[in-house]
């Protein structure tokens, strides 16, 4: 199996950065194939929906993210959303979600803004019939201290969502 996990944030001091990494060493250490990508550390331009479609970069990624079975996208929360930079990657990449296993990780300033991937969950499953795994890891500040994570729960739910990832994806493939 072969899954892809998206780190969303450009700040040099990401939470879920720290979650992505847990995560990719949850399914590595389940015999997966893990391809990590760093949204930081490869920019990629703002959607025009016109000549950005082009950019190596841009195709780069929508490959990776066409041939993963299963992706985790480990996203910050910004006014009780995704942030503009996931968002933009699914505007660049468009069709290469269709029919893929998604799940989230994120990290977010307060317990209120729980529900905030939703709206990026449905358009995910409305235009491209993604399979949305019903069990998001999320995490307040509260649970990380200088960049590592302090709190107990968390190895304990980014495996929860890893073993979701694994079971469903291989599942779906042993469909006739
Ligand atoms: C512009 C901005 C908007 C934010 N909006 C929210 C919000 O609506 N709800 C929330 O819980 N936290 C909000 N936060 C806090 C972030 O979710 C929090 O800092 C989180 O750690 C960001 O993820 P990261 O560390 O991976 O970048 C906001 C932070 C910024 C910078």
């Amino acid at each position: 199996m072969s899954y892809l996990i998206v780190a969303c944030s450009l700040n040099p001091e990401s939470r879920s950065l720290v979650l992505a990494r847990q995560a990719e060493e949850a399914l590595r250490s389940a015999g997966a194939t893990v391809n990590f990508i760093n949204l930081k550390t490869t920019p990629l331009p703002l959607c025009d929906g016109d000549s950005v479609y082009a950019r190596p970069e841009v195709q780069s990624v929508a490959k990776q993210i066409q041939k993963a079975e299963g992706i985790l996208l480990s996203v910050p929360i910004y006014n009780y959303d995704v942030n503009a930079a996931t968002k933009n990657l699914v505007e660049l990449t468009g069709k290469a979600w269709e029919d893929k296993v998604v799940g989230f990780l994120c990290a977010a300033g307060g317990q209120g803004s729980y529900m905030s991937v939703m709206s990026l969950a449905n358009s995910l499953m409305l235009d491209f019939r993604c399979l949305i795994i019903p069990r998001f890891v999320y995490f307040t500040g509260e649970a990380f201290e200088e960049g590592k994570v302090t709190d107990q729960k968390v190895e304990g739910r980014v495996s929860e969502l890893a073993k979701e990832l694994h079971h469903i994806c291989t599942a779906l493939n042993k469909k006739p």
